[in-house]
């Protein structure tokens, strides 16, 4: 029998191979509002923060399409990217190629429980929206201190349970089961150039901000600073198909993001430590 969680990676990694790759790049970093361009952008920033004493060779788990491995590699960090999905690696290297002046990074298909990588070897490691897709994220969490050096720095970024979004994704999550509300809202879409809306056929769990943080002290980190981020009142899919506006909203709740508003924000954002000695 085909275990939980191998059932769980096997949908994940369909669900984000093939033409997939380039359709969620399409999608997620179309504008600078949406929940994954901007989680991208905060991460390089907070990544240029740690570099200075960390050190600049840095790991991308779960790199996606990547966005943020060419970002880097642009800023001169050395970079190292993985992915479950060899579609995901292969657009990731395209888009480090096609980002003129990006330098060059070194790409690997891999499990970010089971990293094809030698221990302590990387300054930083960053995992943003994989942590959503595991159902024993642990085993992932202590495979990110293994390949760090002691001191390092490892930055995870989740998904808040107690975000406003939440109850309106479920929604959708439930609207999108049904194939005649699908094909309706995909006629509308697509004619919009954007890529077809799909039934999620997988889990996507979202995190309690203390669970979160006791996951990572589990795994043998130190929290050195935690932050909200994507406070957006407007209820989703609003934020998608507005993004000007949601722009907009954004510039003026981010800098609420620090405030007791900010426990609502759909991001959250722990930054940790590998200790010295261990
Ligand atoms: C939502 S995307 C995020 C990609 C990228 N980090 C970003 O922020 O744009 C999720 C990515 O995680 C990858 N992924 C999911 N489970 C994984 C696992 N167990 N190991 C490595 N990558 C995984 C998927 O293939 C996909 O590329």
């Amino acid at each position: 029998m085909i275990a939980k969680d191998e059932r769980q990676a096997h949908r994940v990694k369909e669900f984000f191979g093939g033409t997939r790759a380039e359709e969620y790049q399409r999608a997620q970093y179309r504008d600078t509002a949406t929940f994954i361009g901007r989680r991208a952008a905060l991460l390089a920033r907070r990544i240029a923060d740690v570099s200075a004493d960390a050190g600049r060779n840095v790991l991308d788990a779960g790199c996606g399409p990547g966005q943020l491995v060419s970002d880097l590699c642009a800023r001169g960090f050395q970079c190292t990217a993985a992915d479950l999905s060899r579609a995901m690696v292969e657009r990731g290297r395209d888009t480090v190629r096609e980002r003129s002046g990006a330098g060059s990074a070194r790409f690997a298909v891999g499990d970010v429980a089971h990293l094809p990588f030698e221990d302590g070897v990387f300054d930083v490691v960053v995992c943003a929206g994989v942590v959503e897709y595991l159902d024993e994220p642990q085993h992932a969490m202590r495979e990110l201190r293994r390949v760090l050096r002691p001191g390092g720095y490892a930055l995870v970024p989740t998904t808040n349970l107690w975000s406003t979004a939440t109850p309106f994704t479920a929604l959708s999550d439930l609207l999108r089961k049904q194939g005649a509300v699908r094909g309706l809202i995909n006629r509308w879409w697509t004619a919009r150039g954007n890529p077809p809306v799909r039934e999620r056929v997988f889990r996507v769990r979202r995190s309690r901000p203390s669970r979160f943080r006791r996951l990572l002290v589990e795994a043998g980190f130190e929290i050195e600073r935690a932050e909200y981020f994507y406070l957006m009142p407007l209820p989703y899919p609003l934020d998608r198909l507005l993004p000007r506006v949601a722009a907009g909203v954004l510039r003026l709740t981010d800098a609420l993001t620090s405030t007791v508003f900010g426990r609502v924000s759909e991001g959250y954002l722990v930054m940790c430590r590998r200790p010295e000695e261990g």
